[in-house]
Formats: structure tokens, sequence, C-alpha cells
């Protein structure tokens, strides 16, 4: 029989080189994520299968389509199911997207596991999310989460922040509907949502002082045409920028399972050079990065919640 492990506080704690605060150590024990390690037979098919991926011509596949415009419907319709489900029940767990991997495998610690309990890259990510808000976004007096889709990060931060002025800004319609639906009915009164592309940054967009500004996977989106969104932050001057990413220049390029990752990056036109620019107006002395750093913690395809958190002078 093979053996089963559990990630526990303490594991987390070591790859985000951080302590957790108790609550989170908590959320992290009632979590109970439970794997096994695979064979080298199961890794080696695992490679085979990413490599098919990676040469797989076919871009209507689901798992190889490239990021941006020609996803914009697909978002609406994914975020439309949550919508409709939390029409119908009003329940924030609604919120959580419908898009489960139908994959069994995840990237942990440089290595390819399976995980026992379901929703397992789920869990861990909110797990993430939630320490980046607990430690950056707990004093904003506004956070905007760009790209928020169902929102369901803000309605947590709120555990983590309970007098922030909540804002969600996608460029789906959809995710403003939802957000109008959780505040119409109590499930949080002080969130707003607003139409935003990353493409076309909407200026006139007010941004108060003291705000924090987060995205989770949804920059990912951009590939390399960042520059309008990097232009939006430098002139609203948000406190704080916190952002959870796949970032190539974080991952060990000599390492097999890291460059497995980032060649899936550069065919799905993931974010692109966005480090290596904050760096280069660092330099010119425009922002300040506080923290770049991996988190050993991934789906099946990707390690993909890299960590950065800057703020603009
Ligand atoms: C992978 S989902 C992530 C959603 C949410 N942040 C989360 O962690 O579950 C990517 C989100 O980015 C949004 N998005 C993609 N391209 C965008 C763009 N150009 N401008 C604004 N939002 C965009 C999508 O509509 C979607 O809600």
């Amino acid at each position: 029989m093979k053996k089963t492990f559990i990630i526990n506080p303490t594991d987390i704690e070591e790859v985000l080189k951080s302590p957790l605060s108790t609550a989170l150590r908590a959320e992290c024990e009632k979590l109970n994520l439970c794997y096994e390690e695979i064979t080298s037979e199961e890794r080696d098919n695992y490679i085979l299968e990413v490599i098919n991926i990676l040469f797989n011509n076919n871009n209507l596949d689901k798992d190889s389509k490239p990021a941006g415009e020609v996803r914009l419907q697909e978002w609406e319709n994914g975020w439309n199911e949550n919508l409709e489900a939390l029409k119908n029940g009003k329940n924030v767990n609604d919120l959580v997207p419908k898009y489960p991997s139908k994959h069994k495998l995840v990237h942990w610690r440089q290595r390819i596991i399976r995980p026992l309990v379901p929703n397992f890259d789920y869990k861990i990510h909110c797990l993430l999310v939630d320490w980046a808000i607990e430690n950056f976004l707990n004093t904003s007096d506004t956070i905007f989460e760009f790209g928020c889709g169902p929102a369901y990060h803000l309605l947590r931060a709120r555990k983590y922040n309970p007098n922030a002025k909540l804002v969600g800004l996608d460029w789906t319609k959809t995710s403003q509907e939802i957000i109008k639906q959780i505040s119409n009915n109590g499930i949080d009164m002080n969130i707003e949502g607003k139409n935003f592309n990353f493409f076309e940054p909407d200026f006139s967009i007010d941004v108060p002082a003291k705000s924090g500004f987060l995205t989770v996977a949804a920059l990912e989106q951009v590939g390399n045409r960042f520059d309008q969104f990097l232009e939006f932050v430098l002139q609203k001057k948000p406190k704080i920028c916190v952002h959870i990413e796949p970032i190539d220049e974080l991952l060990d390029q000599s390492n097999l399972i890291d460059r497995l990752s980032i060649l899936y990056f550069r065919k799905r036109n993931y974010l692109s050079g966005f480090l290596p620019r904050l760096h280069q107006l660092q330099e010119e002395g425009k922002i300040k990065i506080l923290k770049e750093q991996r988190t050993y913690t991934g789906s099946f395809f990707i390690e993909g919640h890299s960590l950065v958190v800057w703020y603009p002078l």
C-alpha cells in the first residue's frame, strides 16, 4: 500500500519562508491536505502527457488554448454558471469557479503528487491568497482585485480586513452582475463591481489613498501586454500591489518539472516579462519591490502561484 502524506502548517511555512498566523495554521489543518507520491512510471506518463499538450497545435483544446481577447466570451459563460447558481441558491459557495481540473495530479515542491482530497489545488491556492491578503492587504482602506471573476477571494478578504471597501474589477460584465447579487443579498454590503480591461484600463477610476491592489491568476491572461496596466498603477499610486501569478523567472530553468511549467506558460501565452519590467522600474527609482518568491504549489500543468509584492514611489 502507498504511504499517505499530509501538508501541515509547518510545510507551508517552510515553502513560504514565513510564519503562518494562528488562524491560517488552523485553516491549513482543516483543509486536510493529504496526498501520496506517484511511481516513476506515473511520473513518466505525466511528462509524456505534458509534452503531448506542448506539441499539440490544436488551439481549440481547452488545455492548450492561448489566453487573450478570444477567451472573453468563455469567461462570460463560465462566470454565468456561478451567477445563475447564486441567484437560485444565494450561497457563497456558489461563487467557487466551476472549472475543477479533470487532472488528478498537482505540483508540490518541484514534484508531481497525487492529492487524496477533492479540490486540493483550489484549497491550497486559497490558503496562499489568504496568507498574502492577511500579510499585505490587512490595513488597506480599499482593496481592488483586478480580474476578480466571481470575487470569491474578495469575500474571504473580509475575514482579514473587516473595514475595507472591496472593489472587484473584471472585463466580463457577468462579474459585475455577481457582485451586484452579493451586495443585494447582503452577503457583503461594502463591495462594488467595475468593468475593467487590462488592455485598456479606465483611468477615470478613483483610487483613494491607502488602497491595495490584488491580482490572482488574472494578469496571467495578458501575456506580454501588461504595459497599459502598469501605467495605470504608476499613475494611481496604490499603497501596495500584490500579485499571485505564474512568473517564469522565479522557477528554475534547469529543473525538469519547472522547465515543463515554464514551457506551458509560453504555450498558453501567460504573463511574460512582468518581473524583469518591475526590476527595470525599480532601477529607475519608480517603484520598490518588497517580495518576489515562488510558493512551490500549483495545479496539473504549472506552478502558477508565485508572489510579487511592490509599490509605486
Ligand atoms: C483564471 S481567472 C481568475 C479569476 C480569479 N482571480 C481567481 O483567482 O479565481 C482569470 C480572470 O481574468 C479575467 N480577465 C482575463 N483577461 C482580462 C482582461 N484583459 N482584463 C480584465 N480581466 C481579464 C477573466 O475574465 C477571469 O475572470
